[in-house]
């Protein structure tokens, strides 16, 4: 991997500065399906949502067969990117994902065969790219602070799921942020813990294991009194893109698109593991933190 292109991480980005007069599009784990990212600009396009107001919680290049195509795309249009456990991997030239699986479990065989294969799609300017994102952006919209990561706020590969208890969530949510948008976990959801909000958008790249093809995005909209959250459903064109994991050897994940269900639950808790092919759905979250509220500059 060349060198030329190489600095220090950025472990805080301040400059992440959205305009108050659209929503807010968070999504997560695009995992190199570039069907998925295309059906989700198209959509950002038709909601009036700008390039500026996007936010990727990281883990671009995974499991499907167009890692380079979509970093090309996400760079071209300075999409924000918190640097996933795959960006600090892919960027440390690691033999190994950094997913946290347990060795010789289900997910971490399964992951070698798309780590081997997307190492060597991408180009070592993306890897030196991956190296640089920031590991979390801080920002102020909608007269909240937000603090957007990949897993929890210490470990970037933690795996914080519905089912973790408010005090599991209580210790991730830092005192100076009102919002905290995570991923990794792969499955969307939303809680409100002693006033803040923990919210996971989910991924675009593969399905959430509930026996659909969709994949998750969220938007957050803002007025005087409360912050609005709604989990949108995607759905795209899952076919072209299984197939081209297909013809790249990349079967497991390729039957996942198709199926909606995950190829091993090794790292679903129990409550999730119950969930397996249950669609998803979601009412809107009106969040108000009013006892947390305040006015920043
Ligand atoms: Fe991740």
């Amino acid at each position: 991997m060349g060198n030329s292109d190489v600095a220090m991480p950025t472990e805080v980005d301040t400059t992440f500065q959205p305009t108050r007069s659209a929503p807010l599009l968070l999504f997560g784990g695009p995992y190199g399906n570039l069907e998925a990212l295309h059906a989700l600009l198209e959509q950002a396009a038709r909601l009036g949502v700008p390039d500026r107001n996007l936010l990727c919680t990281g883990d671009l290049a995974a499991y499907c067969a167009d890692a380079q195509a979509l970093v090309n795309e996400i760079r071209a249009r300075d999409i924000a990117v918190v640097q996933g456990n795959c960006e600090q991997s892919l960027g440390a030239g690691s033999d190994d994902c950094g997913c946290g699986f347990e060795t010789g479990s289900a997910c971490d065989l399964l992951a070698t065969q798309w780590y081997q294969y997307t190492m060597s799609e991408l180009h070592d300017s993306s890897c030196a790219w991956m190296r640089r994102l920031p590991a979390q952006i801080d920002f102020t919209w909608g007269g909240r602070r937000w603090w957007a990561i990949h897993g929890g706020l210490r470990q970037n590969n933690r795996f914080l799921f519905a089912s973790a208890s408010d005090s599991q969530l209580a210790a991730e949510l830092p005192q100076t942020a009102d919002i905290v948008v995570a991923g990794h976990c792969g499955i969307p959801f939303t809680r409100a813990v002693s006033g803040q909000l923990w919210h996971n958008p989910g991924v675009i790249g593969v399905p959430a294991n509930d026996g659909t093809r969709r994949v998750w995005f969220s938007l957050a909209e803002a007025s005087d009194d409360c912050i609005k959250i709604t989990h949108h459903a995607l759905s795209y064109d899952a076919e072209t893109a299984s197939r081209k994991m297909r013809a790249r050897g990349l079967t497991v994940y390729a039957q996942a698109l198709l199926d909606g269900l995950w190829p091993s639950l090794d790292v679903l808790p129990r409550a999730e593991r119950r969930a397996t092919g249950k669609p998803l759905g979601f009412d809107p979250i009106y969040w108000s933190g009013d006892q947390r509220r305040q006015e920043y500059a």
